[in-house]
């Protein structure tokens, strides 16, 4: 039988090349433990690199004072092209998607199962995913996240509805 070459150096290097997604993930006390949890599976994958943007403990927090500033953070390195995510976790998931969508430059998606966070890249080309701790369980999570940083945003007929989006938006700021 033939032997077959080393496979561990192309590996090597396939990984050098390879260009790695930043991820940032913010939650308030609600959503703590599950944050915690994403960020464990998250950083056992190569793919990744991965900030944790607080609360560093479940004591009480405002959700707006960490879902603002990582939403920033997803913004300012989508100005450089960067290929990046933003996770957010509150009880509900709703008060951290209203932050998040303040800002004119982030599509945030709340979703409560695998299709949701599927389709919120493959049609909305969201680049944050906002969940509910207190709404589903976490090995739902782990699978919504993994499926959201999977799918490719599908462009066409989508693309134009965000450019509308943001058209009425700018036409709007400008009344
Ligand atoms: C905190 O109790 C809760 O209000 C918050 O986690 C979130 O669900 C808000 O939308």
């Amino acid at each position: 039988m033939k032997d077959l070459p080393a496979t561990s150096s192309v590996t090597k290097s396939q990984k050098e090349n390879r260009q790695q997604t930043h991820i940032w993930l913010a939650s308030d006390h609600a959503g703590f433990q599950l944050k915690s949890l994403l960020i464990e599976h998250l950083k056992a994958q190569d793919d990744f690199v991965v900030y944790d943007e607080g609360p560093l403990n479940n004591g009480r927090v405002d959700y707006p004072d960490y879902a603002w500033p990582l939403t920033l953070k997803v913004a300012e390195s989508l100005k450089h092209k960067t290929q990046c995510f933003g996770i957010l976790i509150c009880g509900t998931g709703i008060g951290v998607s209203l932050v998040a969508n303040q800002h004119p430059d982030i599509r945030a998606a709340l979703a409560h199962n695998i299709f949701t966070a599927q389709m919120a890249r493959l049609h909305n080309n969201a680049q944050v995913l906002c969940l509910g701790a207190r709404v589903i369980g976490q090995d739902l999570a782990l699978a919504m996240v993994d499926v959201f940083l999977n799918t490719k945003f599908e462009g066409g007929r989508h693309d134009t509805r965000l450019k509308l989006m943001n058209q009425y938006r700018e036409q709007y700021e400008k009344s």
